[in-house]
């Protein structure tokens, strides 16, 4: 298969790429790299250095023929989205419009988004399935739910194909090694726990011990970065083979609280790393965990990378160097 990833240099794309490459498909890799890495772009790949913004040069890449786009080019930051929304309408919705009118232009039938649990907002119950109120509680998650319903209307009206792939907390690396590009400024938490592990930052902050959850710290859903890209392998399978739709949670099913990743981090590093407790972080859910019975059932996927020892091994192999 020809598979165009749009953002396939960023943290996400470069491990999508990989699974992509390994079983042999021909991929193309369309990026700006305003926050990518070329050094993670595999030679097997061709790589297209273009915006999503802009329509000619996407145009012009998308015309050389595709079976099926990966779209991973977004902003992701939530705190960031409330404070410069503009920043998030153009990026995230028009240039998803932009890619998504490109493939009806050039006659690209699949198409699969990287979507978020964000769509949800705070949850009305735990584990979330696919089923729960779509509310979400800042204008990134708004984002990636408008582009989730354009998918819809464009599926109606043109015939796309589109699988929409909401993930919970991507975490942890390539485990041989092979991908090695770290965020610059990261807000998530495991990042932050490294850049705390190494100095890089004074200490960890932790927003909030006072939650109704195990240790009172945050719970959330974290899903390797591997096991997410193994979903995009089998979501483009999927609605390529049933020319259908699809629209999954990606998550591993359990929960880990802030104390257990910052425990772990300091036991698979041997670094004392320093930690606060402070306010919590507003708009931050107690706990937040994914059903993902029906990516299981429909899609045969199942997390094989997601235990919190591979996702912090994997993490503290790239940051320690
Ligand atoms: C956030 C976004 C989510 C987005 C995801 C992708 C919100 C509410 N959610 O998820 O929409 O898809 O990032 O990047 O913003 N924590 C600390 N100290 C820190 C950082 C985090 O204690 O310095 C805690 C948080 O309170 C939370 C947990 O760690 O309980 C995970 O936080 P984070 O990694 O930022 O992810 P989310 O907020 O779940």
């Amino acid at each position: 298969m020809r598979v165009l990833l749009l953002g396939g240099a960023g943290y996400i794309g470069t491990h999508v790429a990989l699974d992509f490459i390994e079983r042999g498909d021909s991929v193309g890799i369309y990026d700006n790299l305003s926050s990518g890495f070329m050094k993670n772009i595999l030679p097997e790949s061709t790589f297209y250095q273009g915006d999503i913004l802009d329509a000619a040069r996407l145009g012009e890449v998308l015309s050389i023929g595709w079976d099926a786009v990966v779209h991973l080019a977004a902003f992701k930051a939530a705190g960031e989205s409330m404070t410069n929304p503009e920043k998030y309408s153009i990026n995230n919705i028009t240039g998803s419009l932009n890619i998504i009118i490109g493939c009806i232009k050039h006659n690209i039938k699949n198409f699969v988004l990287s979507s978020s649990a964000a769509v949800y907002g705070e949850p009305a119950y735990i584990p979330i399935d696919e089923k729960h109120p779509t509310n979400p509680e800042n204008y990134y998650g708004y984002t990636k739910l408008a582009i989730e319903r354009h998918l819809e209307w464009y599926s109606n009206l043109k015939g796309l194909n589109y699988a929409s792939l909401r993930y919970f907390n991507a975490a942890g690396y390539d485990s041989n090694g092979r991908m090695t590009g770290i965020e610059r400024d990261p807000a998530n938490l495991i990042p932050v726990v490294m850049e705390a592990a190494l100095g890089k930052r004074k200490l960890l902050k932790i927003f909030g011990n006072d939650y109704d959850t195990r240790d009172g710290t945050g719970v959330r859903d974290y899903i390797h970065v591997s096991d997410l890209a193994d979903g995009h392998v089998k979501a483009v399978d999927y609605i390529v083979s049933k020319n259908k739709n699809l629209t999954v949670n990606l998550g591993s099913e359990h929960g880990l609280s802030v104390l257990e990743i910052l425990n772990e981090s300091r036991k698979v590093s041997g670094r004392e790393i320093p930690a606060e407790i402070t306010a919590r972080r507003p708009g931050d859910p107690a706990g937040l965990i994914a059903s993902s019975s029906k990516a299981k059932k429909l899609l045969g996927w199942k997390p094989k990378y997601s235990s919190i020892e591979t996702i912090i091994s994997t993490t503290w192999a790239v940051y320690k160097q």
